[in-house]
């Protein structure tokens, strides 16, 4: 990490923001004059401009609980009706809302007419199976366009949903399931990954039934099944419903009702630093209005003109506000595509940059680093010159990257915006805005306007310019989570309670403030590990570990990767009960596959190390500092805290 901070510091690049750029650009200077002269009053502006509300609301921000916030309370609104149906009488119907590209090569266009009649339909269907206001619905699904339609009916009709990621597994997907008490599912059969039918309604079928001895799941009703891996599945008569048979027989006409603006909207699971994910609980109208204004002021989305491509999976948060509400809300036409990048060519996504004439790209310095690996030929043999803006998004871009994004994806010319947010917060809060801000390869830079954040020192005082320390939120924002699912104490105690005293809120990230007094973020502070922009807790990891008969203990570690940022290093003691009975050979292999069962592929550790003792200190605590030290192959750090003084040379030795 220190290198690295050095490295960042010693980056002095400049770029001007294009003067074509600028001349067209939809954010100004002057936003940040407005903003700062009248925060609410600037906010309480995006939510009239950008939105529809059925009800107008004369109340901004009810700060009177912290940390519970209200926005917008007393306006009412329908998201659905937000993203669709206004478009629609405003006589863009046939405006294509998705340029969809399956993995084999299939396409679809869907315009918002078809969208809208697609959502309305589901929409009469889920209330039909006893759906009401408020009432959770999970959607297991691959990126197809009958994913968003879910996602907008369930909030259509006031319902919460819970996107799981299709890359979860089975266990995974029955403890979000069980957390948010979901009524029905909604999944496909499967879904084209890595040129072949990566099932998913099986494993819905597994976090459904009685699983080590928990018994069946006790609150799904039913599970709508979209035919699309054609693989076999299994049928649950009276539960499962393919979809294809009721939403084309559904009634057409659905009236989007209005719901209070802080009617929950959805609740999206993300790693902490405990063994369980929170279920971070976002609402309708403050949630909308700050994703569709950053789409609006960071993507620059001119939605007559422009074809957005953000990369991420409806699975995640960016897919939440910048595949499903903000482009969505703005009325913009968008590439989803459902495949790896790599499928079956390594030029894919360049491919279709050229063949749908993408404008805007957003997406994760992992993938980016991860074509440069490949090198600039492949690229180079696709006409990328419609790219106009680039974006990045998940976790900190290395200025290498930086500039190779610039020159071989954006030919020079189209502005980075480094993009800083947090499943917690919604939508974008630290960005350069593009065609104002003059960009630094490596920084996020500035709060949005509106959105106020600093970097302190433990007891929460301003570090000062050319310091680093950690990086706070010191005012409410619209998107703001309004808690965890069900653990009001958990969301105090996790990101309200270390700077109780100023009301910061503490994101869990190191930060560095330069001379100019903008942000350089450092990465995550606490136990969570940014793999390819996703975030995973090393507790998980562990818990996953020891459930295995073989392992007595796990000490799991990020360690920096070349490609993936971090990368999970896992450290296993076997019991000696296992080890008298089975041959060590192929164990740490094993261990790797079998986290990837019980969470996903992404929690894969890339290495495992089997080791004799664990470092630890006097009480206990493992001392992942240390191990992370090995795992990066650098000098081991103090170890003076250590209970053994001597356990890191014994396992600095075992892995030699
Ligand atoms: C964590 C949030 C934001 C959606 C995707 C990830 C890291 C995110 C950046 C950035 C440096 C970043 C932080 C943050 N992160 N964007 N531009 N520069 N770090 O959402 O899974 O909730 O993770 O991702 O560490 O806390 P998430």
């Amino acid at each position: 990490m220190s290198s690295q901070i050095d490295h960042l510091l010693n980056e002095s690049r400049r770029f001007a923001p294009p003067e074509e750029f600028a001349a067209s650009a939809i954010a100004t200077a002057e936003l940040y004059d407005r903003a700062k002269a009248d925060r609410e009053g600037f906010w309480a502006e995006q939510a009239r401009e950008l939105l529809h509300w059925h009800k107008p609301f004369t109340e901004v921000l009810d700060w009177s609980n912290p940390p519970f916030a209200k926005w917008f309370a007393d306006g009412e609104l329908n998201v659905a009706y937000n993203c669709l149906d206004r478009h629609v009488e405003a006589g863009n119907g046939d405006r294509v809302a998705l340029l969809w590209e399956g993995e084999p090569g299939d396409e679809r266009r869907v315009t918002y007419a078809e969208l809208t009649d697609e959502v309305k339909r589901l929409a009469n269907v889920l209330t039909g199976l006893g759906v009401g206001q408020g009432d959770r619905v999970a959607i297991y699904m691959p990126a197809i366009p009958e994913a968003i339609a879910a996602m907008l009916a369930v909030v259509r009709i006031g319902a919460v949903h819970s996107v799981v990621f299709g890359g979860f597994s089975a266990d995974s997907l029955r403890a979000r399931l069980d957390d948010a008490a979901a009524k029905v599912v909604i999944t496909a059969d499967g879904g084209y990954r890595k040129g072949k039918v990566s099932p998913l309604k099986p494993a819905v079928d597994l976090a459904l039934a009685d699983r080590n001895g928990s018994g069946p799941q006790e609150t799904v009703e039913n599970v709508i099944v979209v035919r699309r891996g054609g693989n076999d599945i299994d049928w649950v008569e009276g539960r499962d419903i393919w979809w294809h048979d009721v939403v084309s027989q559904a009634p057409a006409e659905h009236e989007a009702r209005p719901f209070p603006a802080e009617n929950p909207l959805f609740i999206l699971y993300t790693s902490g630093t405990t063994g369980k994910p929170k279920g971070i609980l976002h609402t309708t109208g403050g949630y909308l209005t700050q994703s569709a204004f950053t789409n609006k002021v960071v993507h620059d989305v001119h939605p007559e003109d422009d074809v957005f491509w953000c990369t991420a999976d409806i699975g995640w948060v960016t897919g939440h506000s910048y595949v499903t509400y903000g482009p969505l809300a703005n009325g913009a036409t968008q590439v989803l595509y459902e495949g790896t990048p790599d499928t079956p060519h390594p030029g894919r996504w360049w491919e279709i940059v050229e063949k749908y004439g993408v404008t805007i790209l957003y997406t994760a310095p992992t993938a980016i680093r991860s074509f440069m690996k490949i090198g600039r030929k492949v690229p180079k043999r696709f006409d990328l010159s419609s790219l106009r803006l680039l974006g990045s998004v998940g976790e900190p871009i290395n200025p290498e990257a930086w500039m190779w994004y610039r020159k071989i994806i954006g030919g020079k010319a189209a502005p980075i915006v480094d993009t800083w947010w947090q499943t917690e917060t919604g939508a974008i809060m630290i960005s350069a805005l593009p065609g104002v801000t003059e960009t630094k390869p490596g920084a996020a830079q500035v709060a949005l306007p509106g959105v106020s954040v600093d970097v302190v020192d433990e007891d929460g005082t301003h570090v000062g310019n050319g310091n680093g320390g950690l990086l706070v939120i010191t005012e409410p924002w619209p998107s703001m989570l309004r808690g965890i699912w069900g653990d009001p104490d958990r969301f105090v105690e996790t990101y309200w309670k270390k700077f109780e005293k100023q009301g910061f809120y503490f994101a869990g990230d190191g930060a560095r403030l330069d001379d100019d007094g903008e942000v350089w973020l450092m990465g995550r502070v606490d136990d969570v590990m940014n793999v390819s922009g996703h975030r995973l807790s090393t507790t998980e990891i562990e818990s996953a570990l020891v459930a295995n008969e073989a392992v007595a203990e796990a000490a799991v570690v990020g360690a920096s990767d070349e490609t993936t940022g971090q990368a999970v290093v896992a450290f296993v003691i076997i019991k000696e009960s296992y080890l008298a009975e089975h041959a060590p050979e192929g164990l740490a292999n094993t261990l790797r596959l079998w986290v990837g069962e019980q969470i996903g592929p992404i929690a894969r550790p890339r290495d495992v190390y089997i080791v004799g003792e664990l470092p630890k200190t006097r009480s206990g605590k493992i001392m992942r500092r240390l191990l992370r030290d090995v795992a990066e192959g650098r000098e081991v750090g103090d170890t003076t805290t250590l209970a053994d003084t001597a356990v890191m040379s014994v396992i600095s030795a075992q892995l030699k």
